[in-house]
């Protein structure tokens, strides 16, 4: 039987002992659901505590406000009755598929000449996601994902599907993708017959991007292995999409390599503007389909297009006409593409300073950052103290909130910091860890002063 998360045990418990009946009733699902740790909750605390800074969540801000497009604000006021109050149809407004189609060429070039469906409205990208995992991933199915990975996959795939989760290492030595560990365990995961994947860039939580030589050797690899007869789906989430800060990294989603790849790979592009266009509450994203397989793509893209439509019909009926209308609204607009560049270079300077701050030789002793180089966080390994107790320490005594994805590594949103604050955030995570180091040494040293007593 798979293990049920401790989390899942003690609601469980709870339940059992106050109505056991109802526990009785829940479904196996039903048993195993909790709601997660880790990032949500170290939010929550830092919404409480982190008075100066807090570089917590995965949104982009200005002066303390929600970041925003003009194009899009000015609409809100101005929506017609008939723009707002009636259903969207099941797989959403067919004017903005359109136009996410159009802007998904735009900003992928290479996807000229391929095969891709008409992208299919969704609830945000997790609902896409979600899609994605009832469509295509049974109870022991195998799903290959980095080490570091934004932790709601598990939720979506382990849990709510019964997948077994296969990790890589995401860095090699260099500092660069592991495309030889990626490799080793996709042949490994290959045995199995059926493997599905999720590459995610710009990644959350490390804010890498890979350069155009280790995107076409992930897409080689796949290819590769395709070959030996196994079957791949492979979902690409591009919910940091566009937020590149160096120019020789690979320009476009991965989707553009991957869709049409080989008729034993089913690529699945999940996208949306959540990111792109500073709209987190929206709860507006895409799904998009490549497979090269058969005479007739169209019959294929249309029969999946029913049933994601009967998932949607069967979970959340459909997605959010007002959302669905400016953003149409939006991409129209005249000033739209100026307004995301402007908004684009506010992050792009505010990842030069954390580049120019964090590489200061001073910091090394207390710690280091992993590579990064586009999206919304970087990810710093920190020496000689636990990353945990660091995070509650610099929110106690600071008031700074940032997350710690495991024992060693923090993430920060610099995303949500501006570029004045930057420099000082880095200066108290210092002086937070030589703190921690120096009260970490004196119960020893006091110990040995009195075993020299
Ligand atoms: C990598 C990644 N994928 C998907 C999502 C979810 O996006 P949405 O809010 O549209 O569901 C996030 C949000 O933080 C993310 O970081």
């Amino acid at each position: 039987m798979k293990p049920i998360d401790p989390l899942a045990i003690e609601l469980n418990e709870v339940i059992r002992e106050q109505a056991p009946n109802l526990f009785q009733s829940l479904s196996a699902l039903g048993k195993e659901l909790y709601f997660p740790k880790g990032i949500l909750t170290q939010t929550a605390e830092a919404k409480q505590l982190a008075y100066r800074y807090n570089a917590t969540i995965g949104m982009a801000t200005l002066r303390g406000r929600p970041l925003y497009l003009r194009s899009l604000r000015k609409y809100i006021k101005h929506l017609k009755p008939e723009e707002t109050f009636p259903y969207a149809p099941t797989t959403g407004i067919m004017e903005l598929r359109l136009l996410w189609r159009d802007h998904q060429c735009m900003t992928n070039p290479g996807l000229e000449g391929k095969s891709t469906s008409l992208p299919v409205v969704t609830n945000g990208l997790t609902h896409g996601l979600s899609i994605m995992a009832d469509m295509f991933c049974d109870a022991g199915d195998c799903l290959l994902l980095p080490e570091k990975m934004w932790g709601n996959y598990r939720m979506i795939f382990a849990t709510r599907r019964g997948a077994e989760l296969h990790t890589y290492p995401f860095y090699d030595e260099g500092g660069r993708f592991n495309v030889k560990g990626f490799y080793r365990s996709l042949l490994a995961a290959s045995r199995r017959g059926k493997v599905i994947m999720l590459l995610n860039f710009p990644h959350n939580p490390t804010g890498y991007t890979p350069y155009p030589v280790e995107a076409t050797s992930i897409r080689d690899a796949i290819t590769e292995v395709a070959e030996s007869g196994v079957n791949l789906v492979v979902g690409v989430d591009d919910a940091y999409a566009g937020l590149l800060y160096e120019n020789d990294l690979y320009p476009e989603s991965l989707f553009s390599l991957l869709a049409d790849c080989h008729p034993r790979v089913t690529a699945i592009k999940i996208d949306g503007p959540t990111k792109e266009d500073y709209v987190w509450g929206f709860r507006l994203g895409f799904i998009t389909f490549s497979h090269l397989e058969g005479e007739n793509s169209e019959a294929v893209y249309s029969a999946l297009e029913k049933k994601v439509g009967g998932l949607i019909r069967g979970t959340i009926s459909k997605s959010s006409t007002p959302s669905q209308s400016l953003l149409s609204k939006a991409i129209k607009s005249v000033g739209y593409h100026d307004e995301k560049t402007e908004n684009y270079q506010l992050l792009r300077d505010r990842y030069e300073e954390v580049k120019r701050v964090v590489s200061q030789e001073r910091f090394a002793e207390a710690f280091s950052p992993y590579p990064f180089n586009s999206g919304y966080f970087l990810c710093l390994r920190v020496h000689g103290v636990n990353a945990e107790r660091l995070r509650r320490h610099l929110l106690e005594a600071y008031g700074v909130g940032v997350v710690a994805t495991d024992d060693t590594d923090l993430r920060i949103a610099y995303s949500c910091l501006e570029k004045e604050q930057i420099s000082d955030l880095f200066d108290i995570l210092y002086k937070a860890v030589e703190e921690m180091k120096e009260s970490d040494k004196r119960p020893y040293e006091e110990t040995n002063e009195r075993a020299r007593l």
